[in-house]
């Protein structure tokens, strides 16, 4: 698996807290989208870390190929 599985074709929107740690799914494999739940360890992928500055909605890429992960940047539409 070289390239990451796409979990789905929108993102994923979710209320986040501030300082919290947040680990992305990079794989696609997690069962707990967005967020990675140790299925990776059978790919090359990892996840990525993100802590939010403050509470807010954040739209997380949900097919693995946004240009600005862990960010939804719209690639969804053109895979
Ligand atoms: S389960 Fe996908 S990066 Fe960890």
């Amino acid at each position: 698996m070289n390239k990451p599985n796409i979990a789905q074709k929108k993102s994923i929107p979710i209320d986040v807290e501030k300082n919290k740690i947040y680990y992305w799914c990079k794989c696609g494999l997690s069962k707990k989208q967005p967020f990675c739940d140790g299925s990776h360890k059978t790919t090359v992928f990892k996840p990525i870390k993100y802590i939010p500055e403050q509470n807010k909605r954040v739209f997380f890429c949900g097919c693995k190929y946004s240009l600005k992960p862990p960010f939804c940047d719209g690639t969804h539409k053109k895979i």
